[in-house]
């Protein structure tokens, strides 16, 4: 259950905490610390049905990974950052109040635009209060990236789903770098406390799995260690937070390792300088839109400025081998990052087999691509999935069971899996259990558009995280929701 309101002085997230009840927290859009209050609220149940075409054009909302990081980067950089289209989804107005309460000045100006003052690496506040992240497991550890690299002590918690992601993988690193946790609850989860190490020892880390969470907490911790701190990833991750920190001016190489890694070196306390930041469209919440527009029979939509970096476009490879007819125009640079207009027309699918190597460039569409592979026809293996076990729900669990409720009959053999295809002819009709997760909530959504019979979830509520606009710009496109 969950719960966004948008309120005159700022917006009303409810997450579902203690006794049964809905603990909200009230995020101004001015430079107010933020509010709790209680209230209690029932699930957002919402059903989509199969109806017309979707036409028409649309941009997607600001990239969430990038929104992070902008705000993170303001607040430790002098000056003031201004940044254009950031995403106002939940998770990253956590992130925005976590700046304030460490130091940061943070402003909205208007729709999407918003100005940080940072206090610069080295100068953080001691936090009055437990940072709360809510659902947000990239708000969380990078933060926890940023403390481990400074000499303060914070608690860090967040909403039943984010207590149950793992966070040794970031503490193991900060620990190395000489922070200490003082507390943490059973199996290095969340709620815990963290003590920053004040002057963070320059270590050369190898992260576990391709992880630009670990990546990126190991970078920010590093950003105040009095020598290089080096990342050695086995496969490339997501690379906003190197380009970012370029952009403002640190001291950083990347370079290849091996034959799908990177080797990330740091020059620790830099002068970050702030500069503008405008956030390209997020090709994760582009996603659903990209597979409802192939899978909805007729359909023929414009997707604006979707941001084209090659380690977050592994969906968009998929659809096409699988036979989607997406136009891909007007290449461009924006933000420091490729953008295009992708054109959308209804296809027949087939079914693939995805590699496990691609899996960082796409670590967050399976839960889209799952819907996408019960409509092709044929067998769609998605290999090596170990990692969407622990994202905001076992998504690999959530997924399979949403496809049974809708009548496919999917297999997961180890960490693979297996769906296979039902053409054009999907029955739905199930009611989907969402689990706090606003990706399985918006891909069988997705699903009930193009199925036979409607599918309902269970709770519609997250998707306020990533995406609060999805509901208004799918039915402006024609998409049917009740
Ligand atoms: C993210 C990295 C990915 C992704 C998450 C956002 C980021 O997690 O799943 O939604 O912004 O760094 P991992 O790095 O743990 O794979």
């Amino acid at each position: 259950m969950g719960l966004a309101l948008m309120t005159k002085r700022g917006v009303a997230c409810y997450q579902p905490k203690r006794d049964g009840k809905l603990i909200g927290t009230l995020f101004s859009l001015y430079n107010d610390p933020a509010q709790e209050v209680l209230m209690e609220v029932s699930a957002q149940r919402l059903t989509a049905r199969r109806g017309g075409p979707l036409r028409g054009r649309i941009k997607p909302p600001g990239d969430k990974s990038i929104s992070h990081r902008a705000l993170i980067l303001g607040l430790l950089s002098i000056g003031e950052t201004a940044i254009e289209g950031l995403l106002e989804g939940d998770d990253v107005l956590h992130t925005a109040d976590v700046c304030r309460e460490l130091g940061a000045d943070v402003v909205r100006t208007g729709e999407g635009c918003w100005r940080v003052r940072g206090c610069g690496v080295g100068s953080l506040l001691a936090p009055r209060k437990t940072l709360d992240f809510g659902n947000s497991g990239t708000g969380m550890r990078l933060m926890m990236g940023v403390v481990g690299g400074h000499g303060i002590t914070a608690s860090f918690d967040g909403d039943a789903s984010l207590r149950k992601r793992p966070m040794r993988r970031i503490l193991d690193p900060l620990l190395l770098m000489g922070a200490e946790v003082l507390k943490q609850a059973e199996g290095g989860r969340c709620p815990l406390e963290l003590k920053g190490a004040s002057e963070p020892i320059p270590i050369e880390y190898r992260t576990p799995v391709a992880s630009a969470q670990i990546k990126s907490a190991v970078l920010l911790a590093g950003l105040n260690s009095p020598g290089r701190t080096v990342v050695i990833e086995p496969e490339a991750s997501r690379d906003h937070t190197e380009r970012m920190l370029k952009y403002f001016g640190a001291g950083i190489e990347v370079e290849s390792f091996g034959e799908n890694g990177r080797k990330i070196s740091l020059e620790g306390r830099p002068e970050l300088r702030p500069a503008p930041i405008a956030v390209p469209g997020d090709p994760s919440s582009a996603a659903f839109v990209l597979v409802a527009a192939t899978i909805v029979p007729g359909s023929d939509v414009i997707i604006e400025s979707m941001m084209m970096n090659p380690l977050r476009t592994g969906l968009l490879t998929t659809l096409l081998e699988m036979g989607a007819d997406v136009e891909i125009n007007d290449r461009r640079e924006e933000g420091g990052e490729e953008v295009a207009d992708l054109r959308v027309r209804a296809a027949e699918l087939r079914g693939v087999d995805v590699p496990a190597g691609r899996a960082p460039s796409m670590i967050d569409e399976y839960p889209i691509l799952a819907v996408a592979a019960a409509f092709a026809h044929g067998q769609t293996r998605m290999r090596g999935l170990n990692e969407l076990r622990v994202k905001e729900s076992d998504r690999l669990e959530a997924v399979a069971a949403g496809l049974r409720a809708a009548g496919i009959e999917p297999r997961i053999i180890g960490d693979d899996l297996i769906v296979e295809g039902h053409g054009g002819d999907v029955p739905g009709g199930g009611l989907v259990a969402t689990h706090l997760d606003h990706r399985i909530a918006m891909s069988f959504l997705c699903l009930g558009l193009a199925s036979r019979r409607p599918v309902e979830i269970d709770d519609a509520s997250m998707i306020a995280t990533s995406f609060p606009t999805f509901r208004p710009q799918m039915e402006r496109l024609g998409a049917q929701f009740a």
